[in-house]
């Protein structure tokens, strides 16, 4: 008899809950939530533990615990008086860390630490009655402290959950962000319930104000809560951090270092368990603390955890500059360059404590105070190198090196010592104009440097002097930084102005060609109208088209410029080479912005235009007036973000010739097989119309990385040679475009063309693009034959992600140093004065050092990481000939290279000082230790110049 009643209240259960179940059971079938467990003058005493393992293979374990005690206050207030809501104050006590080794040992000198005086502040929290956590309050001193109301923002982020039977989609808010978590509740035996509660980091919104950032990482977190009587008797979870495999797009196994994937360092495993441990009426100790809390003044403040921007800079910097703290650290690392200036390794640390500084507006005296109590380090710098700078013209190899470190620290005193050298000093002419161009990477300038370089042009332009081109390229880049005031960039706007429309005028095409790409790298929408003047004009060329389009590359998101790309991209006259210039700037200038100038939300970094129907819908209708740029504009909706799914495959049944992925490739003889994957350096219409042009022709095409997988150096180059002997036209050309992956970021460094051809007239053009600004901008009827200067942006600090595993926030920031070295040679072959004996070299090495990594701060008591080094560097070289015979050869070839690894971690301890009547505690950060093994570290091997494909015959 007792089977059937049992049956039958279990199928009654599922049509109507309540029928069965005796009063512990609260959760009812409708929204209306939990009644109110009778919490009156009783306290919850919970204790939190967790286990976090960081930073992957560097397993970096970090023991957690603490005596979390809940205190019941009354109802729910002013907006939550109709949700049944309660209003808690927790209190903390026996909050520790401990570290725990590799073995699984702690040493003695690292005994738990306990951190009850960080912990005593309450704080106050409201429940809903459906377990949402409404609202957190905190006190004066805990609002000071980020890491502790963090550590508590994950404490309440455990207490919350869902009463809410069948409403399993639930959007909420904790410690990590905003985001939907799916839950699930099952009825255990005594009216318990179990709450199974789950999302990952597809389920977090990405609000404008979070810095979450997880393109490089996934998360997974799961929870496990047990109710009792309306009260959570316990919650078990995890969150894991994995590593997201590779985007399988341009995946490309490098041919050495690829098995290294650095991805795996920003691994975590965190796992933590809150237990009830007693629920008791309230002591006479708790009705004390309580009464002192009342005095409180609490604070309403986001349940979300809170970043603290400046910080990763910050740090960084502590860490590197304390090794300059001695006297004549910097004099000694300059003088060891000195001695052996093939290293540049030697003034890598001190070029990155400059940028920092620069960051941090220490050399502009305006840093806040913490940096500020340092004299920055430039001047020592100045100090120390003022003898060698005097006499710079005579010792230039050195000596730029030294300017580069000037023009990354920047600053006053800097911009003083390099203005005097472009003005007075006695540079010899390519000394001078290899610094004028290396000056576009000052990353704030002032009206000091701005007044010298525009000086100097006003000197070149009126004595109509041809290297003129590199100096109003330089003004732009400086000029569009955000110190520039804006008085000068008014004068500029005029100046640029003034200079396209004299251009314009005498139909000077290189004219107008250096102003617009000077335009372009100044960016200031006022010259939008001239620009676009220039554009529509009846019968332009196209190659003063594609000047345009690189002109108004930082205004695309106006209203005008929408229009005029949309009429470029649909009308029926404008050739694929044009669309693709279109959009390979867009997606350039997309790629830039998302690692380089990420405020910048204007199209294309946000929102959709009709361009994006026009490229989406080209792509979706296989549209063959698009056919060149297809992969650009895949690649361009993938950086977006713009889901297209299936299409991938209309794109692949369009190439059908494409080759397969992840080989590394050379070839000498078929660009138009391979024509989509290297339509970047020559599209297929291109190269028809060339190969009908001059029919006689070679090519050679190479696509190589190297680095480990996730932070690689990727060069694509071509070379072209062809003539027509009937005609007697022929061509030579090369490009090479390199780029850079760092984690999930990857843009192009640098981007090289030149060619020289004659069909009735004979031209040499160069052009090169570093960094988002064009630097060499070269047509000319002569010959070129130039070591550019190596140009080195300043390092920038790029934070690739953060966010909140509970119990720490993890934030991961590189720097990254680039460095791109360019040679050409072109012109006519040696010992010959045939009109078509053409020969060009064409050299790229593409350089760059990533340094930083990951670190994580633990409840305000022990911070851990890694420091995460990598040196790239890959050179390759073209060489084109058409005399005597007809031949080509590719080269490459690299330097050592090194990738090291070290963890560490550091403990906040406490020290007793003497104040004025009594001793005090003061909370200090330990020593910086390491785990062992201390640091991982690969070489990958240098190769020495060497010839990898050849084809032809001279
Ligand atoms: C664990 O490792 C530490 C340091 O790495 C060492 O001092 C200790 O002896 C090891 N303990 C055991 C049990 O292996
Ligand atoms: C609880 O109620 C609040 C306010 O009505 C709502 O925003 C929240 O989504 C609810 N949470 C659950 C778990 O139903
Ligand atoms: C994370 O830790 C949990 C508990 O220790 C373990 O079950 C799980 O396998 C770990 N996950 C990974 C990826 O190491
Ligand atoms: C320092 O000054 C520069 C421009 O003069 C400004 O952009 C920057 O925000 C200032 N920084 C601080 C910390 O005030
Ligand atoms: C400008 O030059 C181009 C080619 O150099 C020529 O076709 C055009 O007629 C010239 N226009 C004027 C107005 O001189």
């Amino acid at each position: 008899m007792r089977f059937i009643v049992i049956y039958l209240c279990l199928v009654v259960a599922l049509v109507l809950s309540t029928l069965c179940k005796g009063e512990e059971d609260y959760v009812s079938k409708d929204s209306s939530t939990l009644p109110k467990a009778d919490l009156h003058e009783t306290t919850l005493h919970y204790h939190y533990e967790s286990e976090a393992k960081l930073f992957g293979p560097a397993e970096e374990i970090f023991h957690i615990s603490a005596d979390v005690d809940v205190e019941y206050i009354g109802d729910g207030f002013g907006n939550y008086l109709d949700n049944n809501a309660s209003s808690f104050l927790m209190f903390m006590r026996n909050v520790f860390v401990q570290v725990i080794k590799g073995n699984g040992t702690t040493s003695q000198s690292e005994a738990p630490l306990s951190a009850d005086d960080l912990y005593d502040q309450p704080t106050w929290f409201v429940q809903l009655g459906n377990g949402t956590i409404a609202e957190a309050r905190f006190t004066k001193k805990d609002l000071g402290n980020t890491n502790v109301m963090n550590f508590k923002r994950s404490i309440l982020s455990v207490l919350q959950t869902n009463l809410v039977r069948d409403k399993e989609n639930v959007i909420e808010t904790d410690v990590m962000g905003k985001h939907n978590s799916r839950y699930m509740s099952t009825e255990l035996q005594f009216g318990e319930i179990e709450i199974k509660k789950h999302f990952s980091s597809k389920d977090i919104y990405v609000e404008d104000n979070t810095d979450l950032d997880t393109d490089e990482v996934d998360i997974e977190t799961d929870e496990v809560q047990r109710v009792s009587g309306g009260i959570l008797t316990s919650v078990a979870g995890h969150v894991q951090v994995f590593d997201k495999p590779e985007d399988q797009d341009e995946s490309i196994s490098p041919e050495e270092g690829g098995n290294i994937d650095l991805g795996a360092y920003l691994t975590s495993n965190v796992t933590f368990t809150l237990t009830l441990r007693k629920h008791v009426k309230r002591s006479v100790e708790g009705v004390q603390r309580m009464e002192a809390a009342v005095s409180a003044r609490f604070h309403k403040r986001s349940l979300v955890g809170q970043y603290d921007k400046v910080s990763g800079v910050y740090q960084r910097w502590t860490i590197l500059r304390r090794k300059f703290d001695e006297e004549d650290k910097l004099s000694q690392a300059v003088t060891n360059f000195m001695k052996d200036p093939t290293d540049p390794s030697k003034l890598h640390e001190v070029n990155e404590i400059l940028s920092l500084e620069n960051e941090l507006g220490m050399p502009h005296n305006n840093a806040t105070s913490a940096a500020a109590n340092k004299p920055a380090l430039v001047k020592q710098l100045i100090q120390a190198t003022k003898e060698m700078v005097a006499n710079c013209s005579t010792n230039w190899e050195i000596c730029k090196e030294i300017l580069d470190l000037y023009i990354t620290a920047g600053g006053k005193e800097a911009e003083k010592t390099l203005s005097s050298l472009v003005q007075y000093h006695p540079l010899s002419a390519d000394q001078k104009q290899e610094l004028v161009q290396k000056l576009s990477f000052i990353a704030k300038p002032t009206n000091h440097i701005l007044t010298t370089v525009k000086t100097l042009w006003n000197t070149l332009s009126s004595q109509g002097d041809p290297s003129q081109s590199h100096v109003i390229l330089t003004l732009g880049s400086l000029a569009s930084k955000e110190t520039t005031s804006s008085g000068f960039r008014s004068e500029l706007v005029d100046l640029l102005r003034r200079h396209l429309q004299s251009g314009d005028k005498n139909n000077n095409t290189e004219q107008i060609s250096d102003a617009l790409e000077a335009i372009g790298n100044f960016g200031d929408n006022r010259l939008t109208p001239v620009v676009l003047a220039v554009a529509k004009k009846e019968g332009q060329t196209e190659e003063i088209e594609i000047g345009c389009i690189h002109a108004l590359r930082r205004n695309f998101h106006v209203e005008s410029v929408q229009q005029w790309l949309v009429d470029l991209l649909t009308r029926p006259t404008s050739s694929c080479e044009l669309r693709e210039a279109a959009v390979v700037t867009i997606k350039g200038e997309l790629a830039y912005r998302k690692v380089l100038d990420t405020k910048n939300k204007a199209w294309p970094n946000s929102g959709r235009t009709e361009v994006d129907r026009i490229l989406l819908n080209a792509l979706l209708m296989a549209d063959v007036r698009y056919e060149c740029v297809f992969s650009d504009i895949r690649e361009y909706l993938q950086l977006k973000g713009v889901p297209f799914g299936n299409l991938i495959e209309t794109y692949e049944m369009v190439n059908s010739t494409r080759t397969k992925r992840g080989v590394n490739h050379v070839s000498c003889s078929s660009w138009g097989t391979y024509g989509s994957r290297y339509s970047e350096l020559l599209s297929s219409s291109q190269f028809s119309s060339d190969n009908n042009k001059y029919p006689e022709n070679k090519h050679c095409l190479s696509h190589i990385s190297y680095g480990p997988s996730k932070a690689n150096i990727y060069i694509k180059s071509g070379v072209f040679a062809g003539r027509n002997r009937r005609r007697r036209y022929c061509k030579v050309y090369g490009k090479s475009i390199a780029k850079l992956k760092v984690f999930s970021k990857r843009f192009t460094l640098a981007t090289a063309i030149a060619y020289r051809y004659k069909t009735s007239k004979t031209r040499t053009r160069v052009y090169l693009k570093v960094y988002g600004k064009t630097v060499v901008n070269v047509d000319t009827s002569g010959s070129v034959n130039r070591n550019y200067p190596v140009y080195k942006p300043s390092p920038k600090s790029i934070n690739v992600f953060s966010f909140f595993i509970y119990v720490a926030k993890i934030s991961v920031t590189i720097t990254l140093a680039p460095r791109v070295d360019f040679r050409i040679k072109a012109g006519f072959c040696d010992r010959s004065y045939d009109p078509c004996s053409h020969c060009l070299t064409m050299t790229l090495k593409a350089s760059a050092r990533i340094s930083g990594g990951g670190s994580a701060n633990l409840l305000a008591l022990a911070r851990g990481g890694i420091d995460i080094g990598v040196t790239l560097n890959y050179l390759v070289e073209g060489e084109g000939k058409l005399y005597p015979g007809l031949c080509f050869s590719f080269y490459h070839g690299y330097d050592p290279m090194k990738i090291n690894v070290e963890a560490w971690y550091q403990l906040r301890t406490k020290f007793k000082i003497k104040s004025w009547r009594f001793w005090k505690w003061r909370w200090t950060w330990g020593k910086r230790r390491t785990w062992s093994p201390s640091s991982l570290s690969w070489k990958l091997g240098s190769s020495k110049r060497k010839r990898i494909a050849r084809t032809g015959s001279c």
